[in-house]
């Protein structure tokens, strides 16, 4: 989306594979860094990539919700610990690396986190969600003198990505369906679609703000 409006693109993921067929769809203006943001010895590729260019649109992607049985408290605390590192750590490095590159003034910053932020229901998740709500606000304060903005997006029930991949139901999927006011699950192009519209001049004025895209299954938070 940002690449056919012209932007040169840099995705960046764990998996060269899936990177490599991004890039097909995306074409030649986009190009591919793997690495895990969560690691913070692999995130500075991100930024040898970014070269001596500015960056426009920080977009932080890049989250999982990962089940486990808490069996011990090790376990509990393993997977607290990988939650956090995927939803939070990974932005916060990318940013925190990207930070000196953002272009003053104008840049946009965009996290996402979910709407089991507001709801709750998803353990570790949803207080990892929630963690990017309150890191936005300071990014916003910190970066609003410098002409940069920061928001985070807050989807509902989105189809047609990994997310849920095995742990999909049939009554699973309907109640979160039944669940929003427009009976019908989001789609990854309604998130993208806020995406176009913080990156773009409709999102000049638009800072430390929770958007939420969710058909209505939150109201007004
Ligand atoms: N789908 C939903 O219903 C829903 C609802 C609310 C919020 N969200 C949030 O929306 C975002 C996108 O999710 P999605 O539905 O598109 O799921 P997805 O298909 O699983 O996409 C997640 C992406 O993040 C990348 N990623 C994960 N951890 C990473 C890491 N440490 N470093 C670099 N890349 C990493 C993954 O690629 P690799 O595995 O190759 O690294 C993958 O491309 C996530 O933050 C998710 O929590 C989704």
């Amino acid at each position: 989306m940002l690449a056919g409006e012209g932007y040169d693109v840099i995705i960046v993921g764990r998996r060269p594979t899936v990177l490599a067929d991004a890039i097909k769809w995306i074409g030649p203006q986009a190009t591919a860094v793997t690495a895990d943001c969560s690691d913070p010895s692999q995130v500075p590729a991100v930024a040898a990539a970014v070269g001596d260019r500015e960056v426009d649109v920080l977009f932080n992607n890049a989250g999982a919700f990962i089940s486990g049985d808490d069996a011990t408290l090790t376990d509990l605390a393993d997977r607290w610990r990988a939650v956090f590192e995927s939803n939070v750590t990974s932005a916060v490095l990318l940013t925190e690396s990207l930070r000196p590159k953002l272009r003053r003034p104008g840049a946009r910053i965009i996290l996402v986190s979910s709407i089991a932020a507001q709801r709750g229901g998803g353990g570790p998740y949803s207080a990892a969600k929630a963690a990017l709500h309150g890191w936005a606000f300071d990014l916003a304060t910190q970066l609003g003198p410098e002409g940069i903005t920061a928001n985070v997006i807050a989807p509902g029930f989105v189809t047609d990505s990994e997310f849920f991949n095995g742990r999909m139901t049939e009554s699973g999927y309907e109640s979160r369906v039944n669940a929003s006011l427009l009976k019908k699950p989001g789609q990854p192009a309604d998130i993208a679609e806020a995406v176009r519209w913080l990156a773009g001049p409709g999102g000049a004025f638009v800072t430390g703000q929770i958007i939420n895209v969710n058909g209505g299954t939150v109201l007004g938070r």
